[in-house]
């Protein structure tokens, strides 16, 4: 089976990403792009981060869409485009195949060799779905194709919306509200809980997130030609809780200097390069901020404990 690709303009291109990733790195607080943690391997090794106990977000997300799956498909209603944005392996968007029945299925993801292979088992399962995928840096613009004219259900499950800032969270959702023409939006968000919860699904025991942070640094090896080793880095998480957020760093171990075509840049011990910030809402904030982004309505499911919430916005 043939899936048609699109690439973006603003797609994946390993020229387009150096000046990025240097400016980060040069920075007075150096930071890499969270969007380089998905390489293939990385997207591999947040699969199995999502299969761990700790982290509970993808476990108890599942559970809300199995236990009101049909209050969840009446709200959404049938057929349509789905369209999951950073599809991953698109298991989550398949288990609304069957209850939302839609006509076709944009899959959208940064990684996109990772997402054709899924995409391809995904189309010989369900022939009635037509199937594409577009590999695209939403994070910076969004842009749905104008020839996806049926109903679009816009998908954003495991809390993503969380890895951007405010102000980026509300131009993300803003650009959803304004392309989801009678559509609307399925969104998973993590709320607020515990630090001992929050911790322990950050920095696993075994140590699973520690291999996916820190293989950012492989990850940034092979698009720009750096030299970092990641034995010279430690996986540091601390919860901020001014900001509402669990912040992810790689902490050098050692003083170190990284270089790379043209540059380089000196860590001292217990320097930290920032990789992600996962912000952590609570029921109110963010009904605010899909208030704010433009949507009217919103239906909420959440656990019994009330760690995350299930919304349909529109
Ligand atoms: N979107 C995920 C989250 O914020 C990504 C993630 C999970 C992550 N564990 C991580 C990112 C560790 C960096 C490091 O929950």
């Amino acid at each position: 089976m043939q899936i048609p690709i699109t690439l973006e303009d603003n797609a994946i291109t390993h020229h387009d990403f150096i000046p990025e990733i240097e400016a980060g790195l040069l920075a007075q607080s150096a930071s890499i792009s969270p969007k380089f943690l998905y390489d293939p391997l990385g997207s591999h090794l947040f699969t199995a981060i999502t299969l761990l106990p700790e982290y509970y977000l993808t476990n108890i997300e599942k559970n809300i869409f199995t236990q009101y799956q049909e209050q969840i498909s009446n709200a959404v209603g049938i057929g349509g485009t789905l369209i999951d944005l950073g599809a991953g392996n698109c298991q989550k968007a398949e288990s609304f195949f069957n209850s939302i029945k839609p006509s076709s299925y944009l899959a959208i993801d940064f990684s996109v060799e990772y997402l054709q292979d899924a995409l391809k088992k995904l189309a010989g399962k369900y022939p009635h779905i037509h199937m594409q995928c577009i590999g695209m840096d939403f994070s910076k613009q969004l842009m749905i194709p104008s020839s996806i004219t049926s109903k679009r259900t816009f998908f954003y499950p495991g809390s993503s919306i969380g890895n951007f800032l405010s102000l980026e969270a509300l131009q993300l959702l803003s650009q959803i509200k304004s392309q989801a023409n009678d559509g609307g939006l399925l969104i998973g968000v993590d709320l607020m809980k515990e630090d001992s919860v929050l911790m322990a699904a950050y920095d696993d025991p075994l140590k699973v997130t520690a291999a996916f942070n820190l293989n950012i640094l492989r990850s940034i090896n092979s698009q720009l030609g750096s030299n970092f080793r990641v034995d010279q880095f430690h996986h540091k998480v601390i919860i901020n809780h001014t900001e509402n957020r669990v912040e992810l760093y790689l902490e050098a171990l050692e003083d170190l200097t990284v270089s790379w075509p043209g540059n380089s840049r000196a860590f001292k011990m217990g320097e930290l390069i920032h990789t992600e910030n996962s912000h952590k809402y609570t029921m109110e904030s963010i009904k605010q901020l899909l208030k704010s982004a433009g949507f009217e309505t919103t239906q909420i499911w959440t656990d019994p404990k009330h760690y995350f919430a299930v919304i349909y916005a529109q």
